[in-house]
């Protein structure tokens, strides 16, 4: 099956990430261009009076194309809200004292334990439709809500489900320490045993139900050594790691993710040089959470250091009930552009092929290449510059994932 999308006013020519510091904006753009999808994947880019011939086509009435966004970090799937919480915070307490007071993560997983896989499926598929229209064609979704062997594998399962009731490509991580549960209380080292038994990582492994996994490695959290432990033993059961670091304290995570060459390092707001350099060395993928920061109200990563020290940043929404209820990659994108000072290609390249590499898919997805995916956004702007220029906006007119169009607007 091929598929022709023609009158394309700009065609932003992302390249296959990892792309390192000031390369993030200088990815190639062709203007008034054509894009031949053959059998799902990208056969042909180039300028529209050279595209070939094809069986079928779309047009882009002289819009933007851009790859499919990726939102490499979303903890997905939850139940229950915490409304109640983020106006506490309004009213000037900390995410931290909440979750000493017995609020934050454990009030979700009590909510998440209740539920039945079905719940949910049921509770989560409205989010992930709502995320498709806005562009986004693969989505990172993470356990951590269970904080019990058999709830983690709940969770797990209804990603799995979740992947086969709508278009979003599903990558599920799962996370193995994120909160210490009520009953483990003074006891984290045999919580950390638990989640992290040979046996429950084969299961995870055989039934394919998650690839990476992840810790949250932070003051109130887990220590580096307990999250070097659960992470070690992931890895030699296949799951590669990824963790949460230095979002409320400089604990040495960053490091850490450095050390045992983490694919991901993950909100960094905190993040020092030597946690700028460990990464680096590692080529560990930095993913920057800024709906995270402006919905909690607390500093932002200082994304411009670690683009100056040439790291591959990527951008994610973070999507959980406790700091970041923002399902929406391209206003996460557009408080980058206006709070992080980040350029529009910078942000563009940061969700598509960093992201990409941020979730090890960076050989055949984030990219618009021959050979690669053909997961593609229509936008209905001309360039970039007036997608950003217009925060708020609703900009998305076709999604199209393994060249199929899975979303059109009205
Ligand atoms: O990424 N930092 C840890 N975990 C989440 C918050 C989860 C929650 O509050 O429910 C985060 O921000
Ligand atoms: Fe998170």
């Amino acid at each position: 099956m091929e598929l022709l999308i023609k009158h394309i006013r700009t065609l932003v020519l992302m390249p296959p990430g990892p792309i390192g510091g000031r390369h993030m904006r200088e990815v190639p753009i062709v203007q008034d261009a054509a894009v031949l999808i053959r059998e799902g994947r990208i056969a042909w880019t180039g300028p529209a009076d050279q595209a070939p011939q094809a069986q079928a086509a779309l047009s882009a009435e002289d819009g933007c194309v851009i790859p499919g966004l990726i939102d490499p970090h979303t903890h997905i799937p939850f139940a229950g809200n915490r409304a109640n919480e983020f106006v506490r915070r309004l009213a000037g307490e900390s995410y931290l004292s909440i979750m000493q007071k017995g609020g934050g993560i454990r009030v979700t997983a009590e909510a998440v334990r209740k539920a039945t896989l079905e719940q949910l499926v049921e509770e989560n598929l409205p989010r992930l439709r709502r995320m498709l229209s806005y562009g986004t064609t693969t989505l990172e979704c993470k356990s951590g809500y269970g904080l019990l062997p058999e709830h983690e594998l709940k969770q797990l399962r209804a990603i799995r489900r979740l992947a086969e009731l709508q278009p979003i490509e599903l990558i599920p991580t799962y996370l193995a320490a994120h909160a210490l549960p009520e009953e483990f209380e003074g006891r984290a080292d045999e919580f950390i045993e638990m989640m992290s038994n040979p046996e429950l990582l084969q299961t995870i492994r055989q039934e394919n139900l998650a690839l990476f996994c992840d810790v949250f490695c932070d003051r109130g959290a887990f220590s580096v050594e307990q999250a070097r432990r659960v992470l070690n033993r992931a890895a030699a059961a296949g799951l590669r790691p990824r963790l949460h670091a230095d979002q409320l304290a400089r604990i040495g995570a960053s490091v850490l993710a450095g050390e045992i060459g983490a694919v991901s390092a993950d909100h960094l707001e905190q993040i020092d040089d030597a946690g700028l350099e460990a990464l680096k060395r590692a080529g560990t993928v930095a993913v920057v959470l800024p709906g995270t920061s402006f919905f909690l109200g607390i500093a932002h990563c200082p994304v411009r250091r670690l683009l100056d020290a040439g790291l591959s940043v990527a951008l994610a929404t973070d999507f959980n009930p406790g700091s970041c209820m923002i399902e929406s990659l391209p206003l996460v994108m557009n408080i980058a552009c206006c709070q992080l000072r980040m350029l529009p290609l910078e942000v563009l390249t940061a969700c598509t092929a960093n992201a990409a590499a941020a979730l090890s898919l960076h050989d055949r997805l984030g990219a618009i290449a021959p050979g690669f995916q053909a997961d593609l956004v229509v936008l209905d702007c001309p360039d970039l510059d007036e997608w950003f220029y217009t925060p708020g906006r609703p900009r998305v007119r076709y999604v199209l994932k393994r060249g199929q169009v899975v979303y059109r607007s009205q």
